[in-house]
């Protein structure tokens, strides 16, 4: 099993919909052993629907130090040291996905950034000293609209721009000490945050249309490479965005 005896932190199940859970599902299903983390109670709820009460778990806000302290002095208590991190978190202010790109308010933008881009460094602050002497492996999720313009996705597209780079940055910084920070630009899925954009049946349509494997990528598709990148299969990427998009991003006519 290629995650046989590795300890992870999986941050971003919200329901058994979220990508976080597929990640999770085959990462134990890959021999891993998990601690959750819930952006807050209503979240952790959700959470409790799908794991066993006894599966290591806490509340993780990623915008609150005060949270993120807490969570992984939880995770340093019961697991010791952790081999990998998942950052599947993400989050705008509705009006902010569904006004005007124009119209975006400092407030928003500033929101959007914290919680979905700020929050990977705010993370890895404190998972880095978990790692152990032989490094470790941070996988986030982000989108194609940090690339290109994208319909509806606007607040978004900078935040996850902000992402990509902060990934490189981290990669560089990390990388004497063998700790490897990809990120996973995934293709539409029909995700509670995914709702949040309008247009989502349309966008996946188009996808399937031009997709080069004309067809959608599945929440396994995405977990598949996860745990790719999350193992030792993957010892010589970092700093990497890689497209899990049915190849839709490489098309040009
Ligand atoms: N669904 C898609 O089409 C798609 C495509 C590409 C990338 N992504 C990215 O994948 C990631 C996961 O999204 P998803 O589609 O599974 O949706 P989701 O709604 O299931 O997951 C988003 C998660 O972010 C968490 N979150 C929000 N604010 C938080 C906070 N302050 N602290 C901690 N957690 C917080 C939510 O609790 C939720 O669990 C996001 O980064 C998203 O942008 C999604």
């Amino acid at each position: 099993m290629l995650l046989e005896g590795r300890k992870g932190v999986i941050l971003g199940v919200a329901n058994q919909r979220s990508i976080a859970w597929g990640i999770a599902e085959r990462a134990r299903a890959e021999g891993a052993e998990l601690y959750f983390g819930a952006a807050n109670e209503r979240m952790q709820k959700g959470l409790l629907k799908l794991i066993a009460a006894d599966t290591p778990h806490g509340l993780c806000d990623v915008s609150d130090d005060g949270s993120l302290d807490a969570f992984f002095a939880g995770v340093r208590e019961r697991f010791g040291q952790i081999d990998f991190l998942l950052h599947s978190v993400a989050f705008a202010r509705r009006e902010d996905l569904s006004n005007p790109f124009l119209a975006t308010p400092r407030e928003g933008w500033a929101v959007a950034q914290d919680v979905s881009a700020y929050s990977l460094v705010a993370t890895l602050q404190r998972a880095q000293p978990l790692f152990p002497e032989s490094g470790g492996a941070a996988v986030s999720m982000t989108y194609l609209g940090s690339e290109r313009a994208v319909s509806n996705y606007n607040v978004m597209g900078p935040a996850k721009a902000a992402l990509e780079s902060a990934t490189r940055y981290l990669a560089l910084e990390l990388g004497p000490q063998n700790i490897r920070v990809n990120a996973i630009s995934a293709g539409p899925v029909n995700t509670l945050s995914a709702r949040g954009v309008s247009g989502l049946r349309k966008m996946l349509e188009f996808n399937a249309e031009r997709a080069a494997l004309k067809r959608n990528i599945t929440t396994d598709d995405i977990a598949k490479a996860a745990c790719f990148l999350f193992s030792d299969w993957s010892s010589g990427i970092t700093g990497e965005v890689l497209h899990v998009d049915a190849g839709f991003s490489i098309v040009g006519i």
